[in-house]
């Protein structure tokens, strides 16, 4: 029999709000929005991102992403939420949860960004805080991971504030910004988080 298995029923619909803040998966109708404010915030995100498709913020490169996203979950590969405002409906930014592993690891590792409008409000401490219950919780993870480029003085703060613990420095770890760069590493054990 196994010991790890996946959760009875993947909740094709996990929507946490709190603080706020509603997230949920992005839906067809979220283009507009969300390239709008992907476009206005290129400058600041692009150093921090892998390099955007030439297509990205067209509405074809947005049906594939969705197609891409829905596979992903049915699969139990990964999560991906928008974060939205409640008060208006705005969006404020994203959070993926990817590279969910079951058996024995129970992880998975989580990417995010804000638009620029929003930045430095505290959006992502709370979109983390209202996320990390569910990501615990509903889909039953042992383990939340992050990695971020040690001059990412804002992520690492972001990390720290939300309970991660610093754990190492893989080098050369990931393609950002189409340079493979130094990233620190960072965890969260389901026993950590005192939500
Ligand atoms: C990183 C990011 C998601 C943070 O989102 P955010 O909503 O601005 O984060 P918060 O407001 O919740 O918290 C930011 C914290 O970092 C601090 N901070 C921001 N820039 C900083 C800097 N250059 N140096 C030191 N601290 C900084 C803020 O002061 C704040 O800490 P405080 O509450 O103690 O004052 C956002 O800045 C972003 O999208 N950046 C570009 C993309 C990116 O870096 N993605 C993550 C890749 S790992």
């Amino acid at each position: 029999m196994a010991l790890f298995r996946l959760p009875s029923s993947v909740p094709l619909a996990l929507e946490p709000r709190g603080s706020g803040l509603l997230l949920r998966a992005p839906v067809m109708s979220d283009f507009p929005q969300w390239a709008q404010l992907r476009d206005r915030s290129r400058a600041y995100l692009t150093p921090w991102e892998p390099i955007w498709p030439s297509d990205d913020l067209t509405r074809t490169g947005f049906r594939r992403r969705l197609r891409r996203y829905a596979e992903d979950i049915v699969n139990d590969r990964a999560y991906p939420f928008l974060i939205f405002r409640e008060a208006d409906g705005a969006l404020l930014g994203g959070i993926t949860l990817a590279n969910v592993r079951r058996g024995i690891v129970q992880a998975g590792t989580i990417g995010y960004w804000v638009g620029e409008p929003f930045a430095g409000q505290g959006c992502m401490t709370s979109a983390l805080q209202v996320l990390l219950p569910a990501l615990f919780g509903e889909l039953s993870l042992h383990r939340v991971e992050a990695a971020c480029i040690p001059t990412n003085l804002g992520s690492v703060r972001v990390l720290e504030k939300s309970g991660f613990t610093r754990e190492g420095l893989a080098r050369r770890y990931l393609c950002i910004n189409g340079v493979w760069q130094d990233h620190l590493l960072f965890g969260m054990l389901h026993e950590d988080f005192h939500g």
